[in-house]
């Protein structure tokens, strides 16, 4: 077994962020560069000869060419069986399952999830542990630490095994295990929903359309929704992975699926429309003449999963990230269960996921999912929803209207401004910090500030600390303004401003969303002097 070891020099920057190491391709492609992040990933681990680890990714441009890489430095760290979807594909929450059922040590998932591919967009390496979900802060912040005194890596000389082939092949002492990408995840879903239910609800005319935006979720939705559950095939759209997605950009929001969307609110709307994205995580849905915000949809799943056998014994809780709505907590609140609001990022749910406090969990960056792996899913979000709409017989628009009238309407909508120099950016998150003890009392808008800080969290379970997680201002009327930078972006900064309201009165519940929050958007550019910093007039994205 012929394994090199390679000096190298730290590169500066290979820290995780949100959800990983995410770069430009053309950074990923620096000689070295994949190399030492994965070597230090490998040395951050304990025990990891001999393991099994799970290594899959949504197809992007260089997909394959990080597999190769990543098998031969396996190989050479000792690792002893890798785990890698059929042409080098996995869904991050098919990877996920797969590291759960599997009892694999962990996974490397290649992704950068909605960002655009092809050689000149984003690339980027996530590191999984074996409850499924992304590595804790203790790990990421070892990772990041070694990859900044790193001399060495190791790599064997010698081609990766053909990953197009199903079955097992050796690398040096290592087993190379291709597998279907789809079956396991498949094998899950059959077990959480009504299929039968959901078929007869199709085969008596119910319709969808499911846009694959080129990417990852396009095998999986052919062989669930077209296969198995009898939706036609045209109903499958854009279902073929590319490397660069079509040219397309793979974010289901109301931007880049503007033509689902157009579609929804027209004559020949189908019954459900729905979404997902690069790597299969996130969800978008649009009922005939209805789009659903994604912490409405949140609420929604939540208040009706009874009807899913995979949660008809009731839910532990709900966990929603800080920014997303407070829809969720008032169906908490009803059904008596928990309700936790934690950081952005998929990594704060998997504590309350695996000690069992919460069931379902969401984002308003539409992630939504479950205790049945460790990571947000899109199909998975569009499967409840499909099964919901089969066990109650009405329309998305009138399960909505009546998520409302009894729980009471959240208007909102995040503002994001895009690509704002870095400094600009700090800037403006600097002076907000240092104006909050000023703001309690205040009027804007109409509604006067009860509470204006930097959210913190600490973990109920392992009591672990995170702060700095986003200025909240919080008014007495349950109205609220957020303000927090990316971490996901890879130029500039992304300045991300969230704002709500709340209509308990159905009477007043029919508004156009922007129109309802004018006044708050107004104040929050008025509060953080979003205009005059960052020299920005609108958002690039209204969501
Ligand atoms: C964004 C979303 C966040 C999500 C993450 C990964 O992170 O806001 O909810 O978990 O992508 O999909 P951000 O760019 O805001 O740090
Ligand atoms: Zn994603």
């Amino acid at each position: 077994m012929d394994v090199r070891t390679v000096e190298t020099q730290p590169i500066p920057g290979q820290k995780p962020g949100t959800s990983g190491l995410r770069k430009k391709v053309t950074v990923f492609q620096a000689p070295n560069y994949v190399e030492n992040f994965v070597q230090s990933i490998f040395d951050a681990l304990e025990n990891l000869a001999g393991q099994t680890l799970v290594v899959g990714g949504d197809g992007r441009y260089f997909n394959r060419e990080a597999i190769g890489t990543i098998l031969r430095m396996a190989a050479a760290n000792g690792v002893g069986r890798v785990l890698v979807g059929q042409g080098g594909l996995l869904s991050t929450p098919a990877a996920s399952n797969v590291i759960r059922v599997r009892r694999a040590f962990g996974g490397l998932i290649l992704s950068a999830s909605h960002n655009p591919g092809g050689p000149h967009g984003d690339f980027g390496i996530k590191y999984n542990v074996a409850n499924g979900g992304p590595a804790p802060e203790a790990i990421t912040e070892a990772v990041h630490a070694r990859t900044l005194a790193i001399t060495r890596y190791r790599i064997l000389d010698e081609p990766a095994p053909d990953i197009d082939r199903i079955g097992e092949a050796r690398l040096g002492a290592m087993i190379v295990e291709v597998i279907d990408p789809v079956a396991d995840y498949h094998a899950l879903m059959r077990k959480l929903f009504d299929f039968d239910l959901i078929r007869q609800a199709i085969a008596g005319g119910l319709t969808l359309r499911f846009d694959a935006m080129h990417a990852v979720t396009g095998p999986y939705a052919r062989v669930i929704l077209v296969d198995d559950l009898g939706v036609s095939e045209g109903s499958v759209v854009n279902a073929v992975p590319s490397p660069d997605f079509g040219g397309g950009h793979p974010d289901p929001n109301l931007v880049h699926s503007r033509e689902l969307y157009e579609l929804m609110m027209g004559e020949d709307a189908p019954d459900l429309g729905a979404a997902s994205d690069g790597d299969g995580d996130r969800n978008l849905i649009i009922g005939r003449g209805q789009f659903v915000t994604p912490s409405d949809s949140l609420a929604i799943l939540a208040a009706n999963s009874h009807l899913a056998p995979g949660y008809r014994q009731g839910i532990a809780g709900i966990a929603r990230s800080m920014p997303t709505s407070a829809a969720a907590d008032r169906v908490a609140e009803k059904l008596g269960v928990g309700a936790y609001e934690t950081p952005t990022g998929w990594k704060f749910f998997g504590t309350l996921l695996d000690a069992g406090l919460a069931t379902l969990c969401g984002e308003e960056s539409a992630g939504t999912g479950s205790n049945h792996v460790r990571e947000k899913d899109g199909l998975w979000a569009v499967l409840l929803w499909l099964n919901i709409v089969a066990a109650r017989g009405e329309p998305v628009r009138e399960i909505v209207a009546a998520h409302w009238r009894e729980y009471g309407r959240n208007y909102y909508t995040r503002h994001d401004y895009e690509e704002v120099e870095s400094s600009a950016a700090e800037g403006l998150m600097a002076a907000l910090r240092a104006s909050l003890h000023s703001l309690p009392g205040l009027t804007f808008a109409g509604s006067m500030v009860e509470k204006a800080d930097d959210f913190a969290y600490t973990d109920p379970v392992d009591s672990s600390a995170t702060a700095r997680q986003g200025i909240r201002v919080l008014f007495a009327d349950g109205s609220r303004i957020v303000y927090r930078l990316s971490g996901t972006g890879t130029a500039g900064a992304t300045l991300r401003v969230y704002i709500e309201r709340y209509e308990p009165d159905p009477a007043k519940q029919g508004g156009d969303t922007q129109q309802v929050l004018a006044s708050l958007i107004a104040a929050a550019d008025e509060i953080a002097g979003i205009g005059a910093r960052t020299g920005r007039e609108r958002p690039d994205v209204v969501t």
